[in-house]
């Protein structure tokens, strides 16, 4: 693969939006990073160009049978201006376990690190560095050649894109509610719950739109087997502490094992806090919160970073966890953990990776 980043500016800036009310996901930088793929030449023509529209054949693979995947990742600017990944080299190797799982030739992925950091560099100015805010990296790649057969493409797309943004849920730490589905399921085991596919939040969106009509943030999802043991958040991973014991559903191959899920659990152990990956039933749940055991819940995502859940909705029953208050520990751990990535707190694990130009 061809190494050099070929740069293409751009005429005019954009006028940067308001930071104080970024919301999640709304507005794009200036640049974005392409590279395309094709069976003979392999990732080839990496390009920093000014952030546009594209242009794709109505054939496209991606149209019709859904390769497609992506990550999500933040760059923060830590109050002294130096500019922050978190744990990024995770995001990169996920990304090749969906590349894997979906048929899509694999990346480079100390290339397209670097690539990722050339790309904040330039776009430096659009880190934002309110509270609660950061640069949300967005990588994603889909199959381009045009044909109508099912079987893996032989072209693609990679693109890295950017965007500022805020809490994902309106007000960062207010706790949410969330509706336990149980007619509709996310993930099967053998399925593709375990990497990050477009389709998995397709396929999501009916439950979420009903959840949402009754005044829900969000679904816990079920197993698809037995309707019984839960699995996460559809835009990140759950925790539950109870009788002061932290438990997460063990990965099993339809859960996404989250980074901050990861964090999460290494930074419990750090502090000697019992923390287990378990297989766990939405009952064992509810029966903790009637015997006074049920602590805390909270949700653990890249774009969502640490969210209390202060009420949970299963089987015609709601339960209000810690007086719909954020909890000591969530909020301990969301402490840590963002004051890890601005830079405001030691890093005893080395999860921060600086953007500096003399790395790009
Ligand atoms: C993330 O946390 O980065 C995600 O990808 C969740 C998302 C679908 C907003």
């Amino acid at each position: 693969m061809k190494q050099e980043i070929t740069f293409i500016q751009r005429k005019e800036l954009k006028e940067k939006p308001e930071m104080a009310s970024l919301g999640f996901g709304k507005y794009y930088s200036d640049y974005m990073f392409v590279m395309d793929y094709h069976v003979e030449n392999g990732w080839y023509d990496p390009r920093i160009i000014p952030y546009a529209p594209l242009t794709l054949d109505p054939a496209a693979m991606v149209f019709h049978y859904g390769q497609a995947i992506f990550e999500g990742l933040k760059a923060y600017k830590a109050a002294d201006g130096t500019i922050q990944l978190f744990r990024p080299e995770k995001n990169m190797k996920r990304l090749n376990d969906s590349c894997d799982r979906l048929c899509i030739p694999q990346i480079d992925e100390t290339f397209l690190l670097r690539a990722i950091k050339q790309l904040i560099f330039t776009e430096k100015d659009w880190i934002p560095d309110g509270e609660g805010t950061s640069l949300y990296i967005r990588p994603f790649i889909f199959s381009t050649e045009p044909y109508l057969g099912v079987r893996p493409a032989n072209q693609y797309k990679l693109l890295v894109i950017l965007s500022p943004s805020g809490a994902y849920y309106g007000d960062q730490l207010s706790p949410v509610k969330i509706y336990v589905e149980e007619q509709y399921v996310r993930a099967v085991i053998g399925g593709v719950g375990h990497v990050k596919t477009s389709g998995n939040y397709a396929a999501s969106m009916k439950a979420q739109e009903k959840a949402e009509a009754n005044g829900f943030a969000q679904i816990l999802w079920l197993d698809a087997k037995e309707n019984k043991y839960v699995e996460e958040v559809g835009s990140m991973n759950i925790f539950f502490k109870i009788n002061g014991e932290v438990v997460t559903p063990k990965l099993n191959g339809s859960i996404l094992p989250g980074v901050t899920r990861d964090s999460v659990i290494e930074l419990l152990k750090y502090w000697n806090i019992p923390v287990h990956e378990a297989k766990i039933s939405i009952e064992e749940i509810f029966a903790a919160h009637e015997r006074g055991e049920l602590e805390e819940v909270f949700g653990a995502g890249t774009a969502a970073v640490i969210s209390p859940v202060g009420e949970l909705h299963w089987n015609e029953r709601s339960i209000t966890i810690n007086d719909n208050k954020i909890g000591q520990l969530s909020q301990r751990i969301y402490e840590e953990i963002t004051g890890i990535q601005l830079g405001k707190k030691g890093d005893p694990f080395n999860w921060t990776v600086k953007v500096a130009p003399v790395e790009v």
